[in-house]
């Protein structure tokens, strides 16, 4: 209904917890770490928030007033009113998820009139979803005794659609759904290429008609964002850069192959928006207190049996995206460094630290052990490499009792305190926010 919309989110109001004008938001882990929970609430300080990478394969869930908003592909961003949310050329978009979110937000009352899609974002097309599950369904079935297994991916063609902008002739990307001509050619190419691995020939003339029916909706979203941001940042508004999935999810840095598509961390922003690498002003790193991933790959400090059932309970940990329960274990601090250094993170972010109520020790593994015995500080950017690493853990002292209604890091137990101080103390930056529940405020914003 026109006139009656209204964004649930206000933010953090008169609380500035960034310097500057441009702020990164990105994740330490694997993802899920709860991006659009602190998006969400740096929002009132922030005019304009930009996704730069990953696509439909994202789930960022924020929850203001109770009520709980998903979202894949949209800028957690919106949700705050007035604000200008772009999805940038370095997302891969995928129309139909879009469409359903905008759907989806538009029902519930809020304001969408902010968003902009970058007309230089590729698109994910029906093919790329049916290559994705073609091709972890052969890794499968070909598992045996091959070291190549699946990725577990999110089947959302996530790196099909990135690995079609890297070939180039039939990629199609969102100023291409307005060019009925160029479209129909290039779907056209593209189906001719993707028979032999889909095993059949996709229909053209279907997705041609939706690929058209997509570019009517989009095509007042669709935009030239680079300059828009640039407009932005020269105007003196506040720009926040929401990354999505995680730093160990990095196509370069991460554990490969088990990674996404995309340069998640805050290197993808250059590239993502338009930007330069120079440009930020603060560098949040967003950490669950504990770890978690989903699909497959290395985890040093996975845990299994009750203190894995508890973790997984008390978090809610399954897939915003895919409903798959998380895999989950204690906090890894030879990763958060490692995220910390490539990602210049200026402040962290430890959020879900409630989850971890009621265990009498808290475990946090400090270094691995590697097959041949030695143990080391860093990170291995390679799947097989970190395989071999053992945890070598520090115990600390466990807190008992629910901490959900703390408001300052004094009334917090003093266990959970030292918690935080042997974090910061060994990832080598300050904590400036602590995420004690879903709600807005069950957040401790440090020193504020
Ligand atoms: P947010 O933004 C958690 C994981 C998938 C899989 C691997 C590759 O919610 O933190 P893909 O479909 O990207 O090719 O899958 O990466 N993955 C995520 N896991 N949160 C995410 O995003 C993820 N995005 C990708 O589970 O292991
Ligand atoms: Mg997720």
């Amino acid at each position: 209904m026109a006139g009656t919309t209204s964004n649930p989110s206000a933010g953090l109001g008169t609380c500035p917890k960034t310097k500057g004008n441009a702020t990164a938001v990105v994740g330490m882990q694997w993802g899920d770490e709860g991006k659009g929970k602190l998006v969400d609430l740096l929002s009132a300080e922030h005019d304009v928030v930009v996704r730069y990478n990953g696509g439909a394969n994202a789930g960022h869930s924020v929850v203001i007033a109770g009520q709980r908003y998903a979202l894949h592909l949209i800028p957690a961003g919106i949700l705050s009113k007035g604000t200008l949310a772009v999805i940038g050329n370095g997302v891969v978009l995928d129309p139909d998820t879009l469409l359903k979110e905008l759907d989806t937000l538009q029902s519930r009352g809020v304001d969408t009139s902010g968003l902009v899609i970058s007309a230089n974002a590729h698109v994910v097309m029906p093919y790329h979803k049916d290559e994705d599950a073609a091709r972890e369904d052969t890794l499968k079935s070909g598992a045996g005794d091959s070291p190549l297994t699946e990725i577990g991916t999110t089947r959302r063609g996530i790196g099909p659609a990135y690995a079609d902008k890297v070939q180039r002739a039939a990629a199609v990307r969102a100023r291409d759904l307005l060019r009925p001509e160029l479209l129909r050619a290039r779907i056209t190419q593209a189906c001719r290429f993707k028979a032999p691995i889909l095993g059949k020939q996709p229909d053209v003339e279907a997705m041609v008609a939706t690929a058209t029916a997509w570019g009517k909706r989009l095509a007042p979203m669709i935009r030239e964002t680079t300059y828009l941001i640039h407009d932005q940042l020269r105007a003196g508004k506040r720009v926040m850069f929401e990354g999505a999935n995680g730093t160990l999810l990095d196509v370069d840095h991460g554990t490969f192959p088990y990674v996404t598509g995309s340069s998640t961390g805050t290197a993808g922003i250059a590239n993502g928006a338009g930007v330069p690498p120079t440009i930020l002003t603060s560098a949040i790193g967003v950490m669950k207190a504990y770890s978690t991933r989903v699909g497959t790959g290395p985890m040093p400090t996975e845990l299994s049996g009750d203190i894995a059932h508890r973790i997984r309970e008390r978090g809610r940990e399954y897939g915003t995206t895919t409903g798959r329960p998380r895999r989950v274990g204690w906090l890894d601090v030879v990763a958060l460094r490692y995220a910390a250094m490539l990602n210049g993170i200026t402040s962290l972010s430890v959020m879900l630290l409630d989850v971890l109520a009621g265990f009498e020790t808290l475990r946090v593994c400090t270094a691995y052990q590697l097959g041949d015995g030695s143990t080391t500080d860093r990170f291995a950017a390679d799947g097989a490499e970190l395989a071999a690493a053992k945890p070598i853990y520090t115990d600390l002292p466990g807190f008992m009792d629910e901490i959900g209604a703390a408001r300052s890091l004094a009334t917090l137990p003093t266990p959970a305190r030292a918690y935080l101080d042997f974090i910061q103390e060994k990832v080598g930056v300050p904590i400036g926010f602590v995420s004690i529940g879903p709600d807005r405020e069950q957040t401790i914003i440090v020193g504020a």
